[in-house]
Formats: structure tokens, sequence, C-alpha cells
């Protein structure tokens, strides 16, 4: 589903954000990426929606190949991967609702259709009593429920988090993690940089461990690793 060729990337300023990744991952897989602050854990993330290009390598998602992907099929990939922030990124100014149907009002589903999935998918992260509310009046565990919520509204095959957890109380972040593991469940593929320590040796995943833009461990299962 995902797949890295020695990828490469130098920001402008000269720093060496990744040196030679290689990696594959298979559909249906849950991968937490760990590794110190500055690592290179969201410059690894950010390749996969291009958000930033490599400056050499290849990237392969679902069979396309990220290199070669033109400005204006972008927008079309965004649309097969859904993305969650540690700050959840709803458009403040519009309710629960019309942040989650926002993605499907874009590829013009019909009214009733954006209704069903819409619903389908708050019922999904319990939150459809607050379809109505602005984001500015729920806590922020309930911000990034409808962070996921709106990130899975198209069914995505490949989900990417970058540290969804990291502004969140441990039992929320627990919470949090019940629903990504449902959703995995249901065949999507999951990538999640993190540094929650007790959530990755806890919860076992495959962990991908970065450091100074190179994967130095990449184990079935693993543990997140670092001394605390
Ligand atoms: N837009 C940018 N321009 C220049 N350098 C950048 C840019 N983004 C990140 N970097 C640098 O690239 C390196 C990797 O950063 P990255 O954000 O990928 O690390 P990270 O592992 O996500 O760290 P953290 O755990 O703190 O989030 C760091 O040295 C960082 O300073
Ligand atoms: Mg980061």
């Amino acid at each position: 589903m995902i797949e890295m060729q020695d990828v490469y990337k130098k920001y402008p300023n000269g720093v060496q954000a990744m040196d030679g990744i290689n990696i594959k991952i298979k559909a249906g897989e849950f991968v937490y990426v760990v590794g110190p602050s500055g690592a290179g854990k969201s410059t690894f993330i950010k390749m996969m929606y291009r958000e930033e290009k490599p400056t050499g390598g290849d990237i392969v998602i679902d069979g396309v190949n990220l290199s070669k992907l033109k400005e204006k099929k972008v927008p079309i990939l965004r649309r097969s991967i859904g993305v969650v922030f540690q700050d959840f990124k709803l458009l403040p100014q519009l309710t629960v609702y019309e942040n989650v149907a926002f993605a499907l009002e874009v590829i013009e589903e019909s009214p009733k259709n954006i209704k069903k999935r819409v619903m389908e998918v708050l019922d999904l992260v319990k939150l459809k009593h607050k379809a109505r509310h602005l984001p500015s009046e729920l806590s922020g565990g309930e911000q990034q429920r409808i962070s996921i919520a709106r990130s899975i509204v198209n069914k995505p095959k490949v989900m990417i988090a970058d540290e969804p957890t990291g502004n969140l109380d441990p039992d929320t972040s627990w919470e949090i993690m019940s629903i990504f593991e449902d959703i995995n469940a249901q065949g999507t593929t999951i990538v999640m940089a993190t540094h929650n320590r007790e959530i990755v040796n806890t919860i076992k995943k495959r962990v991908i461990a970065i450091e100074h833009g190179k994967i130095v461990r990449d184990q079935a299962e693993g543990d997140y690793g670092y001394e605390a």
C-alpha cells in the first residue's frame, strides 16, 4: 500500500530530514513511527500526502507514484488519504456536521448520500448528538474525534496521523486510540507518528524508529524503546 525507495529530503535550508528511507507497508497494517524530536517523523508523514516532496527517491501509495504525480492530481491523492493532526485543524466557523460533510461536498456527492455518510462516521466516533455544535463548543478529545470522522468520511484506504494524541490527556488518548483500532479493524492502513510510550507499549503494533532521517529499527509488535 505504501512503498518508499531510497527517499531523501533536504529542506531548502540544508537540513537533511530524510536520509535514505526504504520501507514497505502492506494494506491493513498499523504502524507507529517513533523517534526523538527532529528525527524526521513529520517529514516522513508529510511526504505521504505530498505536503512535502522528496528531493530523491520514489514514494508509491496504492499504486500511485507521488514523484510523478502532476500538481493538479494532488487533490485526488489527498482525497484517498485520511490525515489527522495533533491540533485538529477543524474549520471554526463551520458546525461539526459541516466540517465532516465538507470533503464530500467537494466531490459533489448527492445531499442524501452526504447526510447518510456523515451521520455514519459521527456515529462511529460517538458524536452524532454534537452535529449542530461549533468546534469551539467541544472538548479537545471531541474535536479530535471530529477530525478523525472528517478524515475517514471518504473511506480512504490509508490514514496517516501526526501525534494525534499529542494535545490530549491520557484517558482521552486511549479513547482516540480505540477509534483508530476500530478503523484499522475495518481494513484501513494506518501510519501514526507518536511520542506516546504508554500507548505504543500497550497496543502492540509494528514500530518504525527514525533517527537523523534514517530508519534505525523496524519491529513487528515493537516497543517504544527510548528511555523515559
Ligand atoms: N519546513 C522545514 N524547513 C526546514 N527544515 C525543516 C522543515 N521542517 C522540518 N525541518 C527540519 O527537519 C528535521 C526533521 O523535522 P521533523 O519535523 O520531520 O521532525 P519530527 O521527528 O517530526 O520532530 P518532532 O518530534 O519534534 O515533531 C528537523 O531538523 C527540522 O528542524
Ligand atoms: Mg513532528
